[in-house]
C-alpha cells in the first residue's frame, strides 16, 4: 500500500473507533436518562409523597425491566474498553473486572424482573419491590461511577 493510502485508511479507522465510542457513550447515557425518567415517578411514590397509582407503577417497572434487559444484552456494545475517557463518568473499574461490572447490570435486571412479575397493587407491595432496584442503581454508581 501506498503511504498516503494507508495514512487514509489509518485515519480512516481511528475515526470509526472513536465514533463508535461515542455513539456508546450517547447510548449509555439515553438508557440511564430513561431510568432517571421513571425513578422520578417511582421514586416520590415509594417515599409516599406522591399518591399510589397502580397503572403508574407497573408501567414504570415494565419499563425499568425492559431497559435493564437491554443492558444486560448490550453490556459489551453499551461500555466498550477505553469509553473511559471523554464526556463521561464511567470509571475504569468497569474495565478491571468486566466480569463483576456485567453482575452489577445482572443484579439490577433481576430486580426489576421481580418487581415488575410482583405486579404491586399496592404501596407496601410496590415498596418491597421497588426497594431492591433502587439498591443496585445506587450499589452500582458507588463503585462504577464518577461522583
Ligand atoms: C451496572 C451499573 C449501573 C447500574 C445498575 C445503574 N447505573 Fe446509572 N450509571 C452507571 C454509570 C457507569 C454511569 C455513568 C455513564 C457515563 O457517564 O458514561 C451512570 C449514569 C447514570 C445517569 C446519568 C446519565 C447522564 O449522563 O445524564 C443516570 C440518571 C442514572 N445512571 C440512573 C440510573 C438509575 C435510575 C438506575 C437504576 C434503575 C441506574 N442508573 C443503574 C452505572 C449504572
Amino acid at each position: 500500500m501506498k503511504p498516503f493510502a494507508f495514512a487514509a485508511a489509518a485515519a480512516a479507522l481511528s475515526f470509526t473507533v472513536a465514533g463508535a465510542a461515542a455513539d456508546a457513550l450517547d447510548d449509555r447515557k439515553e438508557l440511564m436518562k430513561e431510568r432517571g425518567s421513571v425513578m422520578r415517578i417511582l421514586g416520590p411514590i415509594a417515599q409516599g409523597k406522591a399518591p399510589f397509582d397502580a397503572a403508574a407503577v407497573n408501567e414504570g417497572l415494565a419499563t425499568l425491566d425492559a431497559n435493564a434487559r437491554r443492558a444486560v444484552a448490550e453490556v459489551d456494545a453499551l461500555w466498550p474498553q477505553g469509553s473511559d475517557s471523554g464526556d463521561t463518568k464511567a470509571l475504569p473499574a468497569i474495565w478491571a473486572d468486566f466480569d463483576a461490572f456485567k453482575a452489577a447490570n445482572g443484579k439490577l435486571a433481576e430486580a426489576t424482573a421481580a418487581a415488575a412479575s410482583a405486579a404491586p397493587q399496592d404501596l407496601a407491595a410496590f415498596q418491597a419491590a421497588f426497594g431492591p432496584v433502587a439498591a443496585s442503581c445506587g450499589s452500582c454508581h458507588e463503585t462504577y461511577r464518577r461522583p
